[in-house]
This record gives C-alpha cells, structure tokens and sequence, in this order.
C-alpha cells in the first residue's frame, strides 16, 4: 500500500492502495465515486470508461492508479456538473433506457470523440462507439440515441454549441 496522489473530476485526492489496484476501485471504493460502472471487469466491455486527460479508457483492469500519474482523471460525475455536456444532454433528451448498466462506460466513449477528432464521420462514429462495445451492446442496436444524433451531438460537441 502507498499513498497515490490523483486528479479526479478537477480535484486533488490521495488514495492509500497497491500501485496495481485498477483506478476503478480507488474511485469508487476510496473516493465513493460510484457512477463508473464494472462489467466484465477484464478489459472487454467498456463499462468502466472514464477519461483520463481526455482519453476514454477502461479503468477496471487496464489502468493501475500506480500509472494514472498527474493526468487528468475525469469520470462520468465529473463530465458534467450540470448536464449540459452534449452527449450527456442528447443522452437525456433522447430519453436513453434506463438501468443499462454500461451507460457511463458509452456516455464517456461518445464524449471523448469529439476531442480526437473535432468532426467525424458517421463511420467514424460508429467505428469508436461500436468497437468499444461490441462484447458489450452493438450500440446501433441500443435504443439509443440514433446514429444522425449522434452525430448531431458529437457536431454540437466539437463545435460548442449547446442546441439539444
Ligand atoms: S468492466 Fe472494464 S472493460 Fe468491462
């Protein structure tokens, strides 16, 4: 055990864990950050997706807090305090299902696009979205947002603007 310095959602903590204890469990069980979700827990489905300086990854098996360093950690609580991130938004508006576990996991995928890659295409999209997920929900099969508002929302992302 040792004491691990950690950005998270914009604040500073230290979180007292082994320095290959996955960044999941130090969010959820030392800071009670408890909206990243665990799914298959080795790496698969993408469930628990958080950012870190910017990146989607996955932070149940393939980050170590021990390697998180002084990078941005950012997870689904932090993407936006008041829901007017974009996706967030448009994942609300469209009235996304309920109870699906893996929801933070693609809310924070989608959201991390449009800073790779300002404008993507449609395949594009579907290519980050779906690759993602695939062990997990198709998300073209998800009743979710469609692939058009999804683009809207990624457009809407890269651009700024806060039309829903
Ligand atoms: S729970 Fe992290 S990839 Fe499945």
């Amino acid at each position: 055990m040792q004491r691990i310095n950690l950005a998270v959602n914009g604040k500073p903590y230290q979180v007292e864990a082994g320095a290959d204890t996955p960044l999941f469990w130090g969010l959820r069980d030392t800071l009670g950050l408890s909206g990243t979700k665990l799914g298959c827990g080795m790496g698969l489905c993408g469930a628990c997706k958080v950012h870190l300086h910017g990146d989607a990854v996955r932070s149940s098996s393939q980050t170590p807090v021990g390697c998180v360093g002084d990078r941005q950690v950012t997870a689904i609580e932090g993407l936006s305090t008041d829901r007017s991130q974009p996706v967030l938004r448009g994942w609300i508006a469209d009235k996304v299902q309920k109870g699906s576990y893996c929801q933070p996991g693609q809310i924070m995928q989608a959201a991390s696009l449009p800073a790779k890659k300002p404008l993507p295409s449609k395949k594009e999209i579907d290519e980050a979205m779906n690759a993602k997920f695939a062990a997990a929900v198709p998300i073209r099969e998800f009743a979710g947002p469609s692939t058009a508002r999804r683009e809207r929302l990624l457009d809407d992302a890269s651009s700024g603007s806060k039309s829903a």
